[in-house]
């Protein structure tokens, strides 16, 4: 039985027998979003925040309100979420506004097992300062993130803590209650906290307040919204130490030659002109899947992952990375297949028309420390199915042999 989900989802409709799990890298979108998208240059199209005629002020409304859903989605305040084109820049963005705040000498814990846009910015960060960059790697052998990794690391110099809330290579996620113990030991000493949130926000319910991080990013195309979307949001208790990085249009108030006045936030952070329709199709994600039900979505998710995980058991020869238990992951798996090299099975998945990634997709560190050249990923999402899983499985088992 195809999922129930499926049907919104009109990509399926001109891919009839291709079997889509490849959702982390990016999602496919439901009609509802692809028709905000196209609404808003069909019937809305200007610029915001600058124009005094009617089309503009309500282009400026859709934009503002698109915010209000985010926020809300995410447990936010409205000045608290800052569009940008997803979380690469969010992330950079980040770096760029610390990068004043520290000092040589300062130390930054990352997360070993992070995406590059969580990684990079901060390795160049480091360099440009003579900040040390400390690697946390999990003690659980199943690759399980606990608060204890990363607190143990700090000392008086650290000045940022570094974390994804779910692993894009293992699917394993950090408990509520871990990042919850990272976030206010950081806050009684000072130090600010930056949650990826990229692979987490369509999984698992995000309380950005409850959650108690500074920084929380996320892109919204693996969020069944259009590409070139994101969301930063920055804690309020944070924005008077924070100058803008990104300089332009629409983050001032007044330019004079005396003197210049910096919009607030989050105007600050969003110079220049926005992806409107972005924001406005981001928005239409969220109305889609609260109007489904976010709860029955993920309960759902779940079901296929168990599934996966023990459909994958049965196939011969076959190395799941991470934890096997449903509580610690998102429905994301990546394997090897002993003997087998990732690209081959992906070639040959592919020519069973099952779109998987293979690769280190983008995450170095984590193959390094497990010395192993490559994976095979499967990520899941609300419109695959059993029946699918099901022929990955059989498809697998006849490479095997
Ligand atoms: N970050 C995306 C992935 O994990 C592209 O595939």
């Amino acid at each position: 039985m195809p999922s129930i989900y499926k049907k919104d989802f009109p990509f399926f409709k001109n891919n009839k027998s291709l079997i889509y799990f490849d959702s982390a890298a990016t999602s496919q979108k439901p009609l509802s979003v692809i028709d905000a998208e196209c609404g808003f240059y069909l019937k809305h199209n200007s610029n915001i925040k600058r124009g005094s005629y009617d089309l503009a002020e309500a282009a400026t409304d859709m934009f503002e309100s698109a915010r209000e859903a985010v926020a809300d989605f995410i447990g936010a305040k409205p000045s608290e979420v800052v569009f940008n084109s997803g979380s690469t820049e969010g992330l950079n963005t980040v770096a760029g506004i610390l990068r004043p705040l520290l000092k040589s000498g300062d130390e930054i814990i990352v997360s070993g097992m992070e995406h590059h846009s969580n990684l990079l910015p901060w390795l160049e960060l480091a360099k440009s300062k003579n900040i040390k960059v400390k690697y946390v790697f999990p003690k659980d052998p199943d690759l399980v993130f606990m608060a204890t990794d990363f607190l143990s690391e700090v000392t008086g110099k650290t000045r940022v803590i570094v974390f994804a809330g779910a692993s894009n290579f293992t699917g394993n996620k950090v408990a509520t209650s871990e990042i919850k113990k990272i976030t206010d030991l950081a806050e009684e000493k000072n130090i600010f906290t930056v949650f990826d949130a990229s692979q987490y926000v369509q999984h698992e319910v995000v309380n950005f307040r409850k959650m108690n991080v500074d920084f929380l990013s996320f892109s919204g195309h693996k969020l069944y919204a259009p590409m070139g979307t994101g969301v930063l949001a920055i804690k309020q208790e944070k924005h008077s130490q924070i100058s803008p990085v990104k300089f332009g249009g629409e983050m001032v108030k007044r330019v004079r030659m005396k003197d210049v006045i910096y919009e607030d936030f989050p105007y600050i952070l969003e110079g220049g002109t926005p992806n409107v329709s972005g924001a406005i199709a981001l928005a239409a994600a969220l109305k889609y899947l609260k109007s489904k039900g976010v709860k029955g979505i993920m309960k759902y998710e779940k079901e296929l992952l168990a599934y996966l995980l023990s459909s994958l058991k049965k196939v011969k020869g076959v190395d799941i990375y991470g934890s096997k238990a449903i509580k610690d992951k998102i429905p994301l798996v990546s394997f090897n297949i002993k003997g087998l090299h990732a690209h081959d099975v992906g070639y040959f998945l592919n020519q069973k028309k099952i779109a998987v990634r293979v690769g280190e997709h983008c995450v170095g560190l984590a193959h390094e420390y497990l010395c192993i050249p490559s994976s095979v990923r499967v990520s899941l999402s609300l419109y695959n199915s059993k029946e699918e899983i099901d022929k990955l499985v059989r498809a697998l088992s006849t490479l095997v042999g």
